[in-house]
């Protein structure tokens, strides 16, 4: 979609993407082309389109005395080089807002988004925010992108969208992006879709999770458990075995060191972190135990 309005927008170089690196998107070949995990990728990439990762602000690859505020900003200044030589032929920067789930957890400063906002509108280059796995609460608010105080030029739903009971996903855009496509010409329209698109029962499960979220008052329900899970974690937290503990809304993270190894630790970037996710969404809410 985001190239095709820059085709319609009458700039069709603007057709690469840039990702973060350790990011997770998908697996059909566009969403796995942005998808920075050997794992998944490796088998496929003879098949796949060429994108550019630029540096993943996880905060775990912060410097010594580098707050996660700054090696936020740090990252976003290497996102800003990059638009400086390719803006002209970048249709998009995708990212997963604040949790990189796939790829071990992976946790960042909302700094970050802010500033990729900022870059993107500047260097006209499309935010796409990937909540497929963060939307609806889990990271505190109902999405990611809500704590940089930003909007993306597309939003990718799922997951939580209907609280697991059916599939359905949607990717949501802006009145700019939908009127750049609002034509007679056949060709300038979104043609695309699957047999099942839109399908009823599962847009009524959705706005019945929506109802619930709000009825429930599930958001802050879950800052309530947040905070009691973080007062009962406080000495996991700073046991000596522990290398790495982080949590994000309604996701906490535990990485213990590696007795053989000190300097290193478990779950870094092998995916073998201990690593305990509570959803945020009704049809799984959870309780502290
Ligand atoms: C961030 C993110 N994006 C995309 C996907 C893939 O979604 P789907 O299976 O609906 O293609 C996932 C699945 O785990 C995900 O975590």
């Amino acid at each position: 979609m985001s190239y095709h309005y820059w085709r319609n927008a009458g700039r069709p170089a603007k057709s690469g993407f840039a990702a973060l690196a350790n990011g997770y998107h998908g697996e059909t070949l566009g969403a796995l082309s942005v998808t920075d995990i050997p794992l998944y990728r490796d088998t496929y990439a003879p098949l796949l389109r060429k994108s550019v990762r630029v540096p993943s602000p996880d905060w775990r690859l912060a410097g010594p005395g580098e707050t996660p505020r700054e090696y936020a900003g740090r990252c976003a200044r290497a996102l800003e080089a990059h638009f400086e030589r390719h803006a002209a032929e970048t249709a998009a920067l995708i990212v997963e807002p604040l949790v990189q789930c796939a790829g071990g957890m992976a946790m960042h400063d909302a700094q970050y988004l802010h500033l990729a906002r900022g870059l993107c509108d500047r260097f006209e280059v499309h935010l796409i925010a990937d909540e497929i796995a963060v939307g609806f609460g889990r990271t505190g608010t109902l999405f990611a992108c809500e704590q940089a105080q930003i909007s993306p030029d597309f939003l990718c739903l799922s997951k939580g969208l209907t609280g697991g009971y059916l599939p359905l996903s949607v990717v949501m855009t802006t009145d700019r992006v939908y009127q750049a496509y609002y034509d007679d010409r056949l060709e300038r329209g979104f043609l695309h879709s699957h047999s099942y698109s839109g399908n009823p029962l599962a847009c009524r499960a959705a706005l019945a999770v929506l109802d619930i979220l709000e009825e429930d008052k599930v958001l802050e329900r879950n800052l309530r458990i947040a905070a009691h899970l973080n007062r009962r974690a406080e000495k996991l937290r700073s046991h000596r075995r522990v290398a790495h503990f982080r949590n994000t809304g309604m996701i906490w993270v535990c990485a213990t060191r590696n007795p053989a190894s000190p300097g290193t630790f478990t779950g870094a970037r092998s995916g073998r972190a201990c690593c305990c996710v509570l959803s945020g969404t009704p049809s799984t809410g959870c309780r502290p135990t």
